[in-house]
């Protein structure tokens, strides 16, 4: 049993870390600024600072408290609001990071896992693409990250040992469906849910790496007991190549009404395509079995009926 900061628990990826630490008997303690999160997604047993990650006073109110890691999950991960306000989202996706570094070297908490995206590596060829890659971000969000695992690397030396985790396309059950700036798959499903109608900002024939939140989840908690893991930048994937066509194809499959699709316009530094090469994920953290794309878009929707 241990006890963790989990920063973001209202959100998505968050509540489902905090819900598998709390089943394992590990106490939780969030800051959460509720921006794009919910108290209500908070599990029951989580102690909850409602507060900025970015604000210097919030860390005033866990002064006295120890961890065994913390999670920095809480973030803003949206390209397109990137673009929206550069200064907020290096606020909370860069500022946040260097403020909870120095309350880790405060408090003498020695570990740090980092919520990273695929976004710091910006166009990339049409190839599994591994961490030795050069990274050249094309949204000020993969910017702010990419900065926060730089701030990560150099806080290295003095003792704080991190691992960054640069995660694909995330998606399952808990997913926002209220913002559509945010994740692929739950705009889509909450556009055919809501106005049996989807509309694509892009092409069909983009690419990209879906990866379900429960392997998420798993990939961060291994990094807990995995020595080798501290000072790594790790992509977060299942080394598939999915075309966006394929997605909606599979979401629109799970319906007996007509559903409609059009693809039309784009987004802010959105790229064409991108996957992982997913070696030093299965060899640092060990392989097991990832949940079915397929299965799992089909129990994601049904979770929303
Ligand atoms: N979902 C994905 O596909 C994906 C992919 C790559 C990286 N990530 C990263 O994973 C993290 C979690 O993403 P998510 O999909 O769960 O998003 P989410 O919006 O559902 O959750 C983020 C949570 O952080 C909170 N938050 C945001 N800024 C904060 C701040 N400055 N201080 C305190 N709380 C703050 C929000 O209120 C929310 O509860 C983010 O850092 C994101 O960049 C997500």
């Amino acid at each position: 049993m241990g006890r963790y900061l989990v920063t973001g628990v209202a959100g998505f990826i968050g509540s489902a870390l905090a819900k598998r630490l709390i089943s394992n008997g590990d106490e939780v303690v969030t800051i959460d600024n509720l921006s794009t999160g919910y108290q209500s997604n908070i599990p029951d047993g989580v102690t909850f600072i409602n507060g900025d990650c970015g604000d210097l006073n919030v860390y005033d109110k866990i002064a006295n408290l120890s961890f065994d890691a913390i999670f920095h999950i809480a973030g803003q991960s949206s390209g397109e609001i990137s673009f929206d306000d550069p200064i907020y989202d290096i606020k909370t996706n860069a500022e946040s990071t260097l403020l909870l570094l120095k309350y880790s070297m405060k408090i003498g908490c020695k570990r740090l896992i980092f919520a990273s995206t695929m976004s710091v590596y910006g166009v990339k060829p049409d190839c599994p693409i591994n961490e030795d890659e050069n990274c050249k971000p094309e949204s000020f969000y993969g910017v702010a990250k990419l900065a926060s695992e730089n701030y990560l690397r150099i806080y290295q030396q003095y003792g704080v040992h991190s691992t960054s985790l640069r995660l694909f396309n995330v998606y399952g059950p808990g997913q926002n469906m209220k913002n559509l700036k945010q994740g692929m798959v739950s705009i889509f499903l909450a556009q055919m849910l809501k106005n049996k109608h989807i509309h694509v900002k892009g092409s069909p024939d983009r690419y990209r790496d879906f990866i379900h939140v429960d392997d998420v989840v798993e990939a961060f908690i291994r990094c807990l007991n995995i020595e080798k893991s501290k000072g790594l930048a790790i992509n977060i994937a299942t080394g598939k190549k999915t075309l966006v066509s394929e997605i909606v194809e599979t979401m629109v499959s799970t319906q007996k009404e007509n559903i409609t699709v059009n693809y039309e316009g784009g987004t802010p530094g959105d790229i064409h395509g991108i996957y992982a090469d997913i070696s030093l994920m299965n060899d640092v953290l060990g392989e097991w079995k990832k949940v079915d794309l397929h299965d799992g878009i089909k129990s994601m929707v049904n979770s929303y009926l």
